[in-house]
């Protein structure tokens, strides 16, 4: 009999974590592991939410229809074997910050997360979700010394979800057929492609012109902040969302070609950086960055971005040197 996979996500209390292993558990991908730390109350006395989160998750099962054992600890231990582990431990952004405002909390965070994992689940393949992404991703490589296809990020998978929602909205056609691809990191700067945008085939700009499309580029790259402002805290539905479809490609070896934060060795011109690419994603994690021909405009918005990127890991060099 086969056994069923096993996912563990880090910070699973919390509401990207939690949505994780909601969507895991309802596509039935495998057992969850929810790991979050245990909070001391003011008389003294411990508690672990993510404990009380996942027995409510796991009381959907009956009406849901999933079998999936769901389990919740503050203990790494339980995280062995595990094939996949998301991780969005850390701080979300409030109003009037930036992702990149984040950085100081979370790279301790994330730097203690991967020592964990390393420690624990040395095989499995990582999928970070703490933001700033692209940094934290970097850090999550150097904590746990893993190989370069066993660590990605989660940020295109959203941020394209955006712009194709966006251009649904706009022209009424479904979400199932709009294609869109995008790079860069996950920042104000990332770079959607009209020109590797279609509906069923057919160009965007047949349907929507240049103006209303570049306006649409912008919504898309400012999405997180718009939900920011509107919700108070970052979206957390959609992110899990695109997490997850990173994690079914990869249970189920989809050989999909997904945006991802993946290391990039030459691929695109960058070199030593884990960045928004085009990611072949399988079993064995990253398999395959996927090239594509940029234009010039195209080339130069990329390098703008990953030099972006550049810096913040640059603040994580000086944060934690030992992480450089
Ligand atoms: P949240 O505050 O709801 O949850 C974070 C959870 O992490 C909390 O339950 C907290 O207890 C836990 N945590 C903190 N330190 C921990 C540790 N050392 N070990 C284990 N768990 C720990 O925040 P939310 O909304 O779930 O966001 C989580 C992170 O994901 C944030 O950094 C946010 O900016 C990022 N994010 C990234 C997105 C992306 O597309 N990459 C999209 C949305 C959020
Ligand atoms: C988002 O894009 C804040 O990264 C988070 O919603």
């Amino acid at each position: 009999m086969p056994k069923r996979a096993k996912i563990s996500v880090i910070g699973a209390g919390g509401n990207v974590g939690a949505s994780v292993a909601l969507w895991s558990a309802v596509k039935e991908l495998g057992d969850v592991v929810a790991v979050d730390i245990t909070r001391t109350l003011e008389d003294g006395s411990k508690m672990l939410p993510v404990d009380g989160r996942m027995l409510d998750l796991a009381q959907c099962g009956p009406m849901e229809l999933f079998d999936a054992n769901i389990t919740a600890t503050d203990d790494y231990s339980e995280i062995a074997d595990s094939d996949v582990v998301v991780v969005s431990a850390g701080i979300p952004r409030k109003p009037g910050m930036s992702r990149d405002d984040l950085i100081g909390t979370n790279v301790k965070i994330v730097k203690s997360v991967g020592e964990n994992i390393a420690k624990h689940a040395p095989n499995a393949i990582v999928i970070v979700v703490s933001n700033p992404l692209d940094a934290m991703v970097y850090t999550m490589w150097k904590a746990t010394g893993f190989p370069t296809n066993q660590i990605i990020g989660q940020a295109g998978c959203l941020d394209v979800a955006r712009f194709k929602t966006f251009i649904a909205m706009e022209t009424g056609f479904s979400v199932e057929d709009i294609n869109a691809l995008l790079l860069g990191g996950h920042g104000d700067d990332m770079v959607p492609l009209p020109r590797y945008t279609n509906i069923c085939g057919i160009p965007v700009t047949q349907f929507i012109s240049e103006d209303r499309l570049n306006e649409i580029v912008d919504r898309a790259k400012k999405g997180g902040g718009e939900i920011v402002k509107k919700m108070g805290t970052s979206g957390y539905l959609a992110p899990a969302s695109g997490t997850v479809q990173m994690v079914e490609a990869i249970l189920k070896d989809k050989k999909r070609i997904l945006p991802c934060a993946s290391y990039c060795d030459g691929e695109f011109g960058l070199n030593g950086l884990f960045v928004g690419v085009p990611t072949l994603l399988g079993a064995g994690g990253v398999e395959k960055v996927v090239e594509i021909d940029l234009d010039e405009a195209e080339s130069a918005l990329l390098k703008e971005s990953a030099d972006h990127v550049q810096e913040l890991v640059d603040v994580v060099k000086n944060l934690d040197p030992s992480l450089a």
